[in-house]
């Protein structure tokens, strides 16, 4: 039926591959273009201002990521509850319960109920603090001195901006053991010595890097000096001079701050002057707080909890304690829980007094 078709072409023979691509092309882009208006460019990035303009102080994000809900938001909502204002003459938990929390005993006892049901959802622990004395209950009551410590004493960097602060979730989220926490490490290199032994060897601690793996002991926890830089000549090496390693192990610590906040380094420097404290952003002055509030809670309270903790969640190195750094409160954003307050509902957190003040 087509013999004439096949004579035809035979007899005409055409090169159809020359406008094939070439339909095949422009088809293909004005398909993808169609896409794109239709439904929106997925890399499309908004930035955040930083510093002033001029300077290249700004921070990309993608506009997709900023508009993904978060859902620990919503997880800490569904545990959070008003205070019950005390009426005059309301019993105390003290009264109420002969096993009751002594560190609590003082609140009412809807608040106390409130309290402990709160914490036990923040930790993912159910009987914590259920009366019987257990290690997790004996940790439980550093925790709760160390909380009222954080928003308290360290209201600076927690509420820096607004009321947001910290309760167990922040760090815990559901569960026992909290993310973002960290352990000594010791040499990673161990067919070298001196400096070569602590960097040149990715680990999560250098942030994968060849940076030295101890920059967070030495800074969070040791509290060594930060500064690197300095606009004096080397030659002489005064005495105190910062060395080469101390700033590979200061960029190693900026690494993992940036980190713990999803950030890069332009939220609190001018990259043309990391060394000026006159040319950095109000959220350097909160980060200072930070590295700050960070060694204390390192010294006074998550290491001296060795003694309590069982073998198993200790250091694989050292057998050290669990520390507390930014990862383990910001998980990768920028402010907790994108800046959600969580203490508002929960003023028997908020102060060290043992009388919270409820409004
Ligand atoms: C700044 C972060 C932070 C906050 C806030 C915090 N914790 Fe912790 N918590 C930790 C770390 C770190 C550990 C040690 C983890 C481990 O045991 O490996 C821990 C351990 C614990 C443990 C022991 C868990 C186990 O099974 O080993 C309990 C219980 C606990 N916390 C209760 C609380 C309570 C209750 C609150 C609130 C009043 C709270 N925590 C607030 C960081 C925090
Ligand atoms: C969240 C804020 C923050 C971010 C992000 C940050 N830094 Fe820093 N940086 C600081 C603070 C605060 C200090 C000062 C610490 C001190 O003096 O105790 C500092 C100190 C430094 C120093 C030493 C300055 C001196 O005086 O010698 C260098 C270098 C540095 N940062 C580089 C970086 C780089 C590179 C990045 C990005 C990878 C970065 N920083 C990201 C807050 C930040
Ligand atoms: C105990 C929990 C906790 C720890 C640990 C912590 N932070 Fe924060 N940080 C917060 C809270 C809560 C805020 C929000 C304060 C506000 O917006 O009022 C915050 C805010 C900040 C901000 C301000 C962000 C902005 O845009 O205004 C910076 C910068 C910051 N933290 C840096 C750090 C660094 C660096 C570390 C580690 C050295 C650290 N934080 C450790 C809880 C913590």
């Amino acid at each position: 039926m087509f013999d004439w078709l096949t004579r035809w072409s035979k007899d005409n023979p055409k090169d159809i591959y020359g406008p094939g691509i070439l339909i095949g092309v422009v088809g293909g882009a004005v398909v993808v273009a169609t896409t794109l208006v239709m439904l929106g460019q997925p890399f499309a990035t908004d930035s955040m201002q930083t510093g002033p303009r001029g300077t290249g102080m700004s921070i990309p994000e993608f506009k997709a990521d900023l508009a993904k809900p978060y859902p620990d938001i919503a997880r800490f909502a569904a545990t959070t509850s008003a205070p019950v204002v005390p009426a005059a003459g309301a019993q105390r938990a003290g009264d109420a319960y002969p096993d009751a929390e002594p560190l609590l005993a003082d609140l009412t006892v809807e608040n106390y109920d409130r309290l402990i049901a709160a914490m036990q959802a923040w930790t993912g622990i159910p009987d914590l603090l259920a009366g019987e004395e257990t290690y997790q209950t004996l940790v439980a009551r550093r925790m709760i001195v160390m909380t009222r410590e954080i928003n308290e004493t360290w209201s600076g960097h927690v509420n820096a901006q607004a009321e947001v602060g910290v309760t167990c979730y922040t760090c815990h989220r559901g569960e026992p053991v909290p993310s973002g926490t960290w352990f000594k490490t010791g040499a990673v290199n161990e067919a070298a010595a001196g400096w070569a032994a602590n960097q040149n060897r990715v680990t999560p601690v250098s942030q994968f890097t060849s940076l030295p793996s101890d920059a967070l002991e030495k800074y969070l926890l040791d509290g060594e000096t930060i500064k690197v830089h300095d606009l004096e000549s080397r030659v002489a090496n005064q005495p105190g001079d910062p060395l080469i390693q101390h700033a590979e192990r200061t960029y190693s610590l900026m690494n993992y701050i940036s980190n713990s906040l999803g950030v890069n380094c332009l939220l609190c420097h001018s990259s043309r002057a990391f060394y000026d404290p006159g040319q950095v952003t109000p959220q350097w002055s909160t980060a200072t707080l930070g590295i700050q509030m960070v060694q204390e809670l390192n010294n006074t309270y998550l290491v001296p909890l060795a003694e309590l903790l069982p073998p198993e969640r200790l250091g694989p190195v050292a057998g050290d304690a669990p520390k507390v750094a930014c990862m383990t409160c910001h998980k990768g954003q920028q402010k907790p829980l994108q800046g959600t307050n969580v203490i508002g509902d929960w003023p028997e957190l908020a102060t060290t007094s043992g009388t919270p003040v409820y409004n």
